[in-house]
């Protein structure tokens, strides 16, 4: 049997992904092991979203070509910089990669890996699939709290900066039959929480099945009692599914709605379909819907052209939504999307360093008013770790809201509930202590 070991970058894809790859190595009699020294074969399951995620995974690559010392290991790519790189990849001699697979052909890593083998030449295979959904692959998730489960794959929505679309390819949804049964399959395994991924999870349509009859669906199986999706697109907000959204008492109250820029000259730019009334609008009715909707959001700074006036709409937003968090990017151009071929980068690095640190700190106050409005609240919070890094005798969960949540340790384990009064916030997390169940 041989060794593999895994690394895993990027989105919660990736992550269930890897889960993916595990399986189908397992089924074809590899071992998977948790320790790099331990391993025969490595593959980095790769990300290329921004360009620092490439240069980690090159510097990687690097690192481990040096300390090989001759070693007759294998090294391979997997993921979004296989489809995207791939020829970089396979042709400079200097990175040594043996293989480079695309996320659409997991299943052929076995055969892959026996070709070169037997070859000594390197294989790959980057070929994307309308098709491929990996529903026959059961992953092989590491337990835990939550399981991952794939919904729908690939992006059709060509967001002028974004890669995905080239390094995923078109979207295909997966059956609500194959996607229940493995929530009841994975329930049973004793996993209290299902996260619906998607590029663009709200997007799902399995033949005329939409997503808002997905998450019906799920919330149907006995003994789920957290469904979470991420991420939407503000484009696909269709009321009946802010219903279900708002009034599933097992579909948790967060919503991640990424709003990329404020300006909506930007925002066509960027070819994200809405303007900066419609996203607005968008906010105020699920706000309608459930007051209390935890909303956190993404955001690219310094995208071509945007000017300081411009940038001040995103500030606007910001302070108008008031997300509870936000992951805020400087703009990094991708080769092969339209943004990197119709627009100069022009926006200069320190200019895009200033923004982000602007909205940096005009987030984090956001952050600790709403997570201070919170203090004195009871709230549910499912235990996700029995210490934490910084101190060891508190416990770590997250309330319905997906916000992180510490408390002194006690009487309880992993998986369980807890109604935690809270006491004190920062602005990326809550403090508090158990009180006796409510009910
Ligand atoms: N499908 C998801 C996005 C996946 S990428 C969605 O539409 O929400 C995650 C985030 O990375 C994006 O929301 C965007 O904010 C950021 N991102 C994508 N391409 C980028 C680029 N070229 N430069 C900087 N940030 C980028
Ligand atoms: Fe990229 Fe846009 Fe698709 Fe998200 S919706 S993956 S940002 S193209
Ligand atoms: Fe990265 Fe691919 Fe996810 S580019 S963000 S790993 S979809």
């Amino acid at each position: 049997m041989k060794k593999v070991y895994i690394e895993t970058y990027g989105c919660q894809m990736n992550e269930y992904d890897t889960e993916i790859v595990r399986a189908v190595l397992q089924q074809a009699n590899y071992q998977i092991v948790e320790q790099e020294s331990e391993a025969e074969i490595i593959m980095l399951n790769t990300c290329s979203v921004r360009d620092n995620a490439n240069r980690k995974v090159f510097n990687r690559i690097h690192t481990i070509g040096h300390s090989r010392n001759g070693d007759p290991l294998l090294i391979g790519v997997l993921g979004c910089m296989a489809t995207n790189f791939r020829k970089h990849l396979l042709e400079d001699r200097e990175l040594k990669l043996d293989f480079v697979v695309g996320p659409d052909s997991y299943k052929r890593l076995p055969a892959l890996i026996r070709e070169v083998e037997s070859s000594g030449e390197s294989a790959y295979d980057v070929t994307l699939s309308e098709f491929e959904d990996y529903s026959d692959v059961y992953p092989n998730r590491k337990g835990g709290i939550n399981a991952w489960i794939a919904v729908m794959r690939g992006c059709n929505n060509f967001c002028t900066f974004c890669v995905v679309p080239y390094t995923r390819g078109r979207e295909r949804s997966r059956s609500p039959r194959s996607i229940t049964a493995e929530v009841r399959k994975l329930v049973e395994e004793g996993f209290k929480q299902v996260t619906l991924l998607g590029q663009n999870v709200n997007s799902y349509n399995y033949q005329g099945k939409d997503f808002a009859h997905l998450l019906e669906e799920v919330s149907k199986v006995r003994s789920v009692d957290r469904i979470r999706f991420t991420s939407p697109h503000p484009k696909d907000f269709p009321h009946r599914l802010l219903h279900v959204v708002a009034e599933n008492p097992r579909v948790c109250k967060h919503i991640h709605l990424p709003l990329q820029a404020g300006n909506s000259r930007i925002l066509d730019k960027m070819n994200r379909t809405y303007s900066k009334e419609e996203y607005l609008a968008l906010v105020d009715d699920i706000r309608k819907h459930h007051a209390a909707m935890v909303i956190t959001t993404d955001i690219i700074v310094g995208f071509p052209t945007e000017t300081d006036t411009e940038f001040e709409d995103t500030v606007d937003v910001i302070q108008k939504v008031e997300f509870d968090s936000a992951f805020i990017f400087k703009y990094s151009p991708r080769k092969g999307t339209i943004a990197h071929r119709r627009y100069a980068d022009d926006v200069p690095e320190e200019k895009k360093k200033q923004r982000i640190i602007r909205l940096n700190e005009l987030q984090n106050s956001i952050s600790l008013k709403k997570n201070r409005a919170h203090i004195g609240e009871v709230q549910r919070v499912l235990i996700e770790q029995e210490s934490t890094r910084k101190s060891p005798d508190d416990y770590q969960g997250r309330n319905d809201g997906n916000k992180i949540v510490i408390f002194p340790g006690g009487d309880y384990r992993r998986g369980d509930y807890v109604d935690v009064e809270i006491c004190d916030a920062t602005p990326h997390v809550l403090k508090g202590r158990v009180v006796p169940q409510s009910s």
